[in-house]
Parts: C-alpha cells; sequence; structure tokens
C-alpha cells in the first residue's frame, strides 16, 4: 500500500511537471491521468471541537425559480442554494466533494483562512477535480460568523449557475438565537432556460433579469418564520455580481456582523444596509407580532422580486408593500469592529506597502475581457500579467485600493482578513475586519492583514466579469515561492 502511494505521487509529480505540455491529452498513458486534490488539511478538531463530516454532490439540476421561471442550474445537491453547513468553532470540517459534473470543478471556503492547499483554487492550489471523481477538504474552522462556499473553476460560469452555499460558524461557548436563518440573494442570467453548456458569450449584467432569495423570486420566496418575542438572527449573502441595498421595513434590525465578522456597540436601525457582491451582514431583531419585509432598495426594476416576508408562525403572507424611496446607506466602514479578531495592533507599523490602482480599458485589443469585451486592470495590467504581491512571512503588509475607473470594485482576499484602515486618507477607527472590501469610483480604501498564512494566495475582483476581464493577482510568500504549474484545465477566474 505505502509503496503504491509512492509510486502514485511519483507519477503525479511526472504527470505535474508533463501536464501543461500535454494539456487535455493527460499524460498516463493507459491510465487515468492523474491531478491534484485538495493538500495539507488537519486531521483533528481543536480541544473541544468535533468532527463534522458533509457530503456534497455537484450536478446539473432543474432548479424553479418560481412557478413556471426554470432553469438548467448546476447545484449542491440538487439545490441553489446548495445546503447550508453549520459548524462550531473549533471543529474539524471534513467536506466530500462527489462531481457529477460534465466539467472540472472544486470548492473554495470563501473568507476562512485555512492551510492554502485546501483554498480550492485551481491551477494555484490543486488541479479541478475531474468529471466522475471525488475530493475531500478537511479544515479547522478557526472564526465564528458567516462565510460560504462555491467553486472557484471557471468561477464567472461555476457560480452563476448556481454552485455555491452558506458556512456558518458558530462562536464557542454562546448560545444561538432562537431563529437563526439565512437568505442568500443572487441574480439569474438569460439563457440558463437551456441545458448545459451555455450559449456562448456569457451575458452581461443586462441579461440579469431574475433576482432570488434563497434561490426563490418573488412570491415564490419562502417566509422566514417566527414566534413573537423570539430572538432571531438573519444573516444574508450576497453570491451575486451586484451591490444590493437591503431595506427592512416595519422592523428595526441591529448589525450584528459586517464582512461576515461580529461588530459592536450598534443599536436598531432603519437604514438602507449596503452588501456587495460576495459579501455577508447579519443582523439581529426581536420577532414583531406583525408580518414586516426585507426589500431590495437598488433602484433597479428587478430588485422589486425581492421581498422577504419575515412572518409570524401561521400567519398567512401578505402582499409586499409597495417599494419606497429609501433614506441615505448606512456607512458600514464607520461600524466598530468587536474585539474578537484584532488583525491589524493599534501600534502595528506596516514593513510592505503596495498600491494597486484599479481601472477600465474600453479599447479593443489583446488580452482577458469581461462578456461586455472590457478589461478590468490593476496597475494597468490584466491577469495572470500583474506583478506578484511579495511578502515575507511575519509582514505586516498595507495595501493601497485606488479606484481610477468608472465602477465599484469589491476586492476579496484569500487566506486572510483585511482590516479597514483608511478611506480617502482619512483613518477608520472601527477597525472592521473583512475579507472583501468594496471600493467606489474615485475613492481610495486602505487595508492591512498580517501576513501569517504561507502559500499563494489570490486577490480579486468579486464581480466575476472583472476577474474574468483581469482583475485579479497572487500573493506570494518569499519563502514558499516556487512556479505554480498550472494543471490541465484549470480555470480559477
Ligand atoms: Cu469567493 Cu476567489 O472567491
Ligand atoms: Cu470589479
Amino acid at each position: 500500500m505505502e509503496r503504491a502511494q509512492t509510486g502514485l505521487v511519483n507519477r503525479a509529480a511526472a504527470c505535474i511537471a508533463l501536464a501543461w505540455l500535454l494539456a487535455a491529452a493527460g499524460c498516463a498513458p493507459g491510465g487515468p491521468p492523474v491531478w491534484r486534490g485538495p493538500t495539507g488539511g488537519p486531521t483533528v478538531a481543536e480541544p473541544g471541537g468535533a468532527v463534522r463530516a458533509f457530503h456534497l454532490t455537484a450536478a446539473p439540476a432543474m432548479v424553479e425559480l418560481a412557478a413556471g421561471t426554470r432553469v438548467h442550474a448546476w447545484a449542491f445537491d440538487g439545490s441553489v442554494p446548495g445546503p447550508t453547513l453549520r459548524v462550531r468553532q473549533g471543529d474539524l470540517v471534513q467536506v466530500t466533494l462527489d462531481n457529477r459534473l460534465p466539467v472540472g470543478t472544486t470548492l473554495h471556503w470563501h473568507g476562512l483562512e485555512l492551510p492554502n492547499g485546501q483554498d480550492g483554487v485551481p491551477g494555484i492550489t490543486q488541479d479541478p477535480v475531474p468529471p466522475g471523481a471525488t475530493a475531500v477538504y478537511s479544515f479547522v474552522a478557526g472564526q465564528a460568523g458567516t462565510y460560504w462556499y462555491h467553486s472557484h473553476q471557471h468561477a464567472v460560469v461555476q457560480v452563476d449557475r448556481g454552485l455555491y452555499g452558506a458556512l456558518i460558524v458558530e462562536p464557542r461557548g454562546a448560545a444561538p438565537a432562537a431563529v437563526d436563518q439565512v437568505l442568500v440573494l443572487d441574480e439569474w442570467p438569460l439563457g440558463l432556460e437551456r441545458p448545459s453548456p451555455a450559449p456562448a458569450g456569457s451575458p452581461d449584467m443586462a441579461a440579469y433579469v431574475t433576482y432570488t432569495a434563497n434561490g426563490r423570486t418573488g412570491r415564490s420566496i419562502v417566509p422566514i418564520r417566527f414566534q413573537p418575542g423570539q430572538r432571531v438572527r438573519l444573516r444574508i449573502v450576497n453570491a451575486g455580481y451586484l451591490t444590493h441595498l437591503l431595506h427592512f421595513r416595519g422592523l428595526s434590525v441591529t448589525i450584528a456582523e459586517v464582512g461576515g465578522r461580529p461588530v459592536s456597540g450598534t443599536t436598531p436601525t432603519d437604514a438602507v444596509l449596503p452588501l456587495a457582491a460576495s459579501d455577508r451582514i447579519s443582523v439581529d431583531f426581536t420577532a414583531p407580532a406583525q408580518p414586516a419585509w426585507l426589500m431590495l432598495a437598488d433602484g433597479l426594476p428587478p430588485a422589486e422580486d425581492v421581498a422577504v416576508p419575515l412572518l409570524p408562525e401561521a400567519a398567512a403572507v401578505p402582499p409586499p408593500p409597495s417599494p419606497a424611496r429609501a433614506g441615505a446607506a448606512l456607512d458600514l466602514y464607520g461600524l466598530q469592529a468587536s474585539a474578537l479578531q484584532p488583525v491589524w495592533p493599534p501600534d502595528a507599523v506596516p514593513n510592505r506597502r503596495f498600491t494597486l490602482r484599479l481601472s477600465e480599458d474600453f479599447a479593443p485589443g489583446p488580452g482577458p475581457r469581461d462578456p461586455a469585451g472590457v478589461r478590468y486592470l490593476v496597475n494597468g495590467q490584466a491577469y495572470p500579467n500583474v506583478p506578484l504581491l511579495t511578502v515575507r512571512r511575519g509582514d505586516f503588509v498595507e495595501i493601497t485600493l485606488v479606484n481610477a475607473g468608472q465602477y465599484e470594485h469589491p476586492i476579496h482576499v484569500h487566506g486572510h482578513s483585511l482590516q479597514l484602515l483608511a478611506r480617502d486618507a482619512l483613518p477608520l477607527p472601527g477597525a472592521l475586519v473583512v475579507d472583501t472590501a468594496l471600493v467606489g469610483p474615485g475613492s481610495t480604501l486602505t487595508v492591512g492583514f498580517r501576513a501569517d498564512n504561507s502559500g499563494w494566495w489570490m486577490l480579486h475582483c468579486h464581480q466575476l466579469h472583472h476577474s474574468l476581464g483581469g482583475m485579479m493577482l497572487l500573493i506570494d510568500y518569499e519563502e514558499t515561492r516556487r512556479l505554480a504549474q498550472p494543471g490541465a484545465g484549470s480555470m480559477p477566474e
């Protein structure tokens, strides 16, 4: 057994060396091609933690967004969103991915700081899991909060088609609210009414015509139910590409988490809450005796599709209120982090500084492009030509994101948490910790992180059309520097 495994490893190494020469041909004559799965996962929980095993099957599925509106989705366990994985801080999480899609896929654990080999980025940390194969991911859930999982292989297509779900890490030693529910928001493009593969030329955002909450739209949305007086936590995950403005009607809420992580000292608010692509916000409230609603105040007509009834048990679903003019959105980046997870001590002095200038290029020419033909650049370059962001373990790294373009960019980092330091040169004293930093046009945002997780890590815009169009780069640790050799068919964007 041992010998056979060593042979397999050697063969895998030879295969990796040859993989990009032999491309799709595979390199094990007479045998199945060898591929690299996730590596470096822990095998024990933290003291007091449990082992939590999950099984996710990725497969094509016909999904009904509303009566009469059906799409050919790709789904985990047949539903979009996929199952919510709920664990406790310190648990060892083991997830078997069973790929029954017609193409390779991976699982990425958005927002969690995991060993690099568990990050699920094809061509960087593993090869795509081939059709018909399984892979096991294994990690300790170290951070409490609201996260999500999604495919990172050809993500612009696979996330679009529905390969995502929520991942909740309950804090050690705290009882959950009586009602604790997740709402995953998304938007769906025209074209998925037809079976896979999608027609050539993906649509741009104008083609996203159906907005969903937990995979349903309009009157088909399943209400959130409670008993009046109960403590309710609602965790909202944005799996789509647009920033949404959340508007609670008939209810004041207390903000419990921003960027998936706990905040402190907030008071009940009626304000509109902005939620960037890939980001999360959680709110707490005391269940009212009357129906209330969560609506979108984006001003986009289809956003009126999303009116989520928040209802006492057994109450009939009333017609939704008409969209109201919402007030100004709350400035979430002015809130105060809970003291639980400081990333950047108050006296930290950055010893690496980077400036990333984000821009768009509408001129025709070579290079990666979004579906509308636009290139999205970092310091004038598109991935993979954006220079590596090289750090050394122990560094305090400061990154200034300068949005010199006309679109907003939700910039997401893998494997690390970012502390917000300053916006437009004014300090952000709230010390919020996030994994996605939303930078508006004309705005500058300075973030800091501690380089404490060696490996190769993506930093990219989570409007996945923008990452497809080039807005993506790699963070590289000096001491682990090596060439990441993409396996055949790897498509991280
Ligand atoms: Cu949601 Cu590169 O990740
Ligand atoms: Cu962007």
